[in-house]
């Protein structure tokens, strides 16, 4: 059963997760982490230790004991071997998920404040189809949707970027959200080169939790291989 997070029940049973409030824990990282981010300002340092205290809970569940959790030189976590995790903060609030990688081979999660995507930001994370699914929905509606476009879109990013390795634009993902079922799908037009299939396509999940937006995406191993 999925842990009990505001993000926990948007992904599959076997993925872990857990949540905090950013705060300045210095002597809870370990130095290398806390070195990642000695200069930052206090903000950064508090989303950042809030995740790694939440990312140690998880790998200590999945037999990790003794695991600084450092960011690889593309910013992107570098969890050990055979874990797949995703991280999010935004003001207030922060969430990790992990899980071993097995039937599901990619997570991603992004948390954004429930509020309206400024039009003009529109045009540069939708693309054309987007905007026109946008403009058929009530007027009232459409910036609010917006921004959970631009969420869906970053967690899938997040999912499929350990695999790829690949910088994926706004503009090159075309996303189908389901309103009733509070799903998406996540097509990635780019070519993720030799081992994901061309068009990959991700599943997610979504739902407005407090004053948050929450994306859940997540790939499954007969999902990327190449046919
Ligand atoms: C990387 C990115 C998705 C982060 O999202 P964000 O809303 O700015 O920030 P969040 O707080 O939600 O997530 C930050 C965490 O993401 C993780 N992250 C950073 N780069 C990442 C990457 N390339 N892949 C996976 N995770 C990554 C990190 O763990 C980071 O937390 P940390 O620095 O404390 O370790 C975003 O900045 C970005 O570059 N987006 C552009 C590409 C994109 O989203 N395309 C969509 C079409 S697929």
């Amino acid at each position: 059963m999925a842990d009990d997070t505001l993000v926990g029940s948007l992904f599959p049973d076997e993925v872990l997760s857990a949540e905090a409030i950013p705060e300045v824990r210095r002597a809870d990282l370990y130095d290398e982490e806390w070195n990642c981010v000695a200069r930052a300002v206090p903000k950064r340092q508090a989303e950042f230790c809030a995740v790694r205290i939440c990312a140690r809970r998880l790998l200590a569940r999945l037999g990790f004991f003794d695991y600084p959790l450092l960011p690889n030189k593309d910013r992107s976590p570098r969890w050990p071997e055979g874990i797949i995790g995703s991280i999010s903060h935004t003001n207030g609030y922060c969430a990790v998920v992990a899980a071993k990688a097995g039937a599901l081979v990619g997570l991603g999660l992004d948390v954004e404040q429930d509020s309206p995507l400024k039009p003009e930001l529109i045009r540069l994370i939708c693309t054309e189809r987007e905007r026109n699914w946008l403009d058929n929905q009530p007027e009232s509606d459409r910036c609010r949707l917006a921004k959970l476009i631009f969420c869906a879109k970053e967690s899938a990013y997040k999912c499929q970027y350990p695999l790829s390795k690949a910088f994926v634009d706004f503009k090159q993902a075309e996303l189908y959200l389901d309103l009733e079922t509070r799903k998406f799908r996540a097509i990635i037009l780019k070519d993720l080169g030799e081992r994901l299939s061309p068009c990959l396509s991700i599943s997610g999940r979504y739902d407005w939790r407090r004053s948050l937006v929450i994306a859940s995406a997540f790939l499954r191993k007969e999902e990327i291989a190449k046919s």
